[in-house]
């Protein structure tokens, strides 16, 4: 165990004197109030955080404007009345002994409802990658306004107690667009030559400096790619950095990617290694002479402390990983590194619920983040006799909480080993950190006093002679078998025994039903070099592109030449062939060596009955209530604990 020496050390922005290099970085919660005012919402999520000790806090996306927020709920500081709410943020960080920074922002045409109202602007009428709707050219007088709002916004910032301000000039916002050559084509001062291009930017550096002083720090956050088609790469942009120190920057944040960059790679799944960015924080420390922050896939706070050791970076921030665990630091300094819950970088509970839902922030592997006001601290004031039937995702976090809230917990399993489908759902590429938290997780649940009764089939007998308290199903979907003559032929199985290595399918193999487990089933053979077709009944996988994990799926398949039938139903299965039926047309596949089956699952109706019958109060989480995902079965989990 390294002592972190390099990331516990104190440093210095210009005035400023943190106490670590730990940064929280600005992650938007959508917790704040219709209005944009800070709600309790946010104040108990920063409160928590907090409790992790990191040395700089940067507060989520703030709006310097009415037409600069990203969603109709980001917070603002475009007025005066924002102040006494920002304020208590800074209250919180500061009890805690963190300093704090607020984020100043304006997405310029990355607002879907502003682009819906016709309302949103940006430097040039150039089409918005995410949300396919254009927005309107900026007039000079507007940009001297917005401008000058960063400014206000700035001095707000202090009023309200902020140790610093980061000017958000990174993914794909209006600095970016103003930067980027793909989104700034106006032939003014403002447009053209790289110099011009970065004049915005530039003036907004400026004017937040003269307007807050000499002595208040500045953060200035930029992609130092755009990792897109055609965008600027970091060697673009190297030049131009010790200008924007110039301009008034005491800091780089060093992020990547825009908006539409593929795979989501500013929050960076699952498939790119801890610290994969650290080499583009070096190139730009290269170019600089102040502190630079580097991001992107932090889970380890002994890579942190390697990377400022190596001179890569002067400070790391953590984003996800304290959604996941806010006391990871808490836990690498008291020595016990083995208690941290690692980020599994699955995004569901963080970037998918913000941008598909417009929900509130969570973390789809811990139940407390973005739930403070709910989060039940214990003990529970009845302790209870608890069984918990089944330990995948849904019953592990269920035995975990409720153990933690004090019950006598015992957590039933049926196999050898807990689990449940994280045991399949870790098998394709990139996935074993899916397991290792499977891992992690139950050895948690017995540190907390639960019993583990491994390879126990909970029967409707146990429970008649065993008369718990309280019961949390947890015992997963039931498998959905297709009725399609020759299902029962040797050539079939399901994608559970091929993902178990039950059976190892060679020859050509067609997977039946493209959804996750199909889908993820096809990487696993594809990647052991086996030929695969994929059929579905519908017109698209219900995988979707727009999500990180969806998109290197898509491509993995695509590029592993899988072939890919949609709209596409089965209707035979014979030895060495299927017969299929797309657009009313009857097609022979041949040869076929090997049918998996991936149709996915139904809930499971056994054990509800008896407990019904009986009367004992329970709880029916995750697969077994409707078959869905991790994040779904660790919520509800974690709530029919909190209410035992
Ligand atoms: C190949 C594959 C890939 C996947 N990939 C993802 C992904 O990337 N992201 C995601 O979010 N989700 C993914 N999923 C889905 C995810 O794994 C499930 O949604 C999740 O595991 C559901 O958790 P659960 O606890 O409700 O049920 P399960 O994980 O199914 O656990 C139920 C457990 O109950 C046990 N059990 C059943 N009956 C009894 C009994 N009577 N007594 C004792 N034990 C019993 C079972 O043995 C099992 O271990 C994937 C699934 C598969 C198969
Ligand atoms: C839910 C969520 C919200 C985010 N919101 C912001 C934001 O408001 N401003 C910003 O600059 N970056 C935002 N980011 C990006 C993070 O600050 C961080 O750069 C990114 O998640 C990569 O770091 P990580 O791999 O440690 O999570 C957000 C990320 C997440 C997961």
């Amino acid at each position: 165990m390294s002592s972190l020496k390099n990331l516990l050390s104190p440093i210095k922005i210009k005035t400023l004197q943190l106490a670590n290099r730990v940064v929280l970085p600005p992650m938007g919660t959508n917790l704040g109030n219709a209005d944009g005012t800070v709600s309790e919402a946010n104040l108990a999520y920063l409160k928590r955080m907090a409790r992790g000790g990191a040395g700089l806090i940067i507060v989520e996306v703030c709006a310097v404007h009415p037409s600069g927020p990203s969603i109709n709920s980001e917070l603002g500081v475009h007025d005066d009345r924002f102040i006494p709410g920002l304020k208590k943020l800074t209250e919180i960080a500061h009890t805690a002994g963190s300093k704090i920074a607020l984020q100043l922002h304006h997405a310029g045409r990355e607002s879907l409802y502003l682009l819906q109202q016709k309302k949103a602007i940006a430097p040039s009428p150039i089409r918005s990658l995410v949300f396919g709707l254009t927005p309107r050219e900026m007039t000079l007088d507007e940009i001297h306004e917005i401008i000058a709002a960063f400014g206000d916004a700035a001095v707000r910032a202090r009023k309200a107690g902020f140790d610093a301000v980061e000017v958000h000039g990174a993914h794909g916002y209006l600095l970016t667009q103003f930067l980027s050559a793909l989104s700034n084509q106006r032939s003014d001062e403002y447009g053209g030559s790289l110099a011009n291009r970065s004049r915005f930017i530039m003036e907004v550096l400026r004017e937040v400096r003269k307007r807050v002083g000499e002595d208040f720090p500045i953060s200035l956050r930029i992609s130092a790619e755009e990792f897109i088609k055609g965008g600027y790469k970091v060697e673009d942009i190297q030049p131009i950095l010790p200008d924007f120190l110039k301009a008034g920057a005491d800091m780089i944040h060093a992020s990547l990617g825009t908006h539409g960059s593929p795979g989501g790679i500013t929050s960076a799944p699952i498939e790119y290694e801890p610290g994969f960015n650290v080499w583009r924080a070096k190139k730009v420390k290269e170019a600089v002479n102040v502190p630079v922050i580097a991001v992107g896939r932090f889970v380890d706070p002994n890579l942190a402390d390697e990377v400022i050791g190596r001179g890569e970076a002067d400070l790391v921030a953590f984003g996800r990983q304290f959604l996941t665990d806010p006391d990871f630091l808490t836990k690498a300094r008291e020595g016990r590194p083995e208690d941290i819950r690692k980020c599994i970088a699955c995004n569901q509970g963080c970037i998918e619920r913000l941008i598909l839902g417009e929900g509130t922030i969570r973390c789809a592997i811990n139940p407390e983040t973005g739930q403070e006001t709910v989060y039940q601290q214990g003990p529970a004031a009845v302790r209870r006799n608890v069984w918990v039937v089944g330990a995948g995702p849904g019953g592990l976090t269920a035995a975990y909480e409720a153990a933690r809230l004090g019950h006598r917990v015992t957590l039933f399993e049926k196999e050898k080993t807990t689990g449940g489908q994280l045991r399949f759902a870790s098998k394709s590429p990139f996935k074993s950190a899916y397991e290792e938290w499977g891992v992690w997780l139950t050895s948690q649940v017995k540190k907390k006093g639960a019993t583990v009764r491994t390879g126990t089939e909970v029967t409707e007998r146990m429970i008649e002679e065993g008369n718990p308290d309280a019961v949390i199903l947890a015992t997963g979907g039931e498998k959905s078998i297709p009725s399609i003559p020759g299902i029962n032929l040797p050539m079939v199985c399901d994608a559970w025994q091929v993902l178990s290595g039950e059976v190892t399918p060679r020859g050509q193999v067609v997977v039946i039903g493209g959804g996750l487990i199909g889908m993820e089933t096809a990487d696993y053979l594809l990647q052991k070099g086996t030929q695969v077709t994929l059929v579905e009944a519908l017109k698209h996988s219900p995988v979707l592109k727009i999500t990180s994990h969806g998109y290197m799926l898509h491509t993995r398949l695509r590029d592993g030449k899988c072939k890919l039938l949609f709209s596409t139903e089965v209707k035979k299965i014979e030895e060495g062939s299927i017969t299929t039926l797309c657009e009313g047309e009857e097609q022979i596949l041949s040869p076929v060596d090997q049918v998996v089956i991936a149709v996915g699952l139904k809930p499971r109706e056994d054990l509800k009955k008896i407990l019904q019958t009986r009367g004992i109060p329970h709880f029916v989480i995750g697969d077994a209530a409707q078959p869905r995902r991790i994040m779904e079965a660790t919520e509800e989990g974690a709530k029919a604990a909190w209410n035992l």
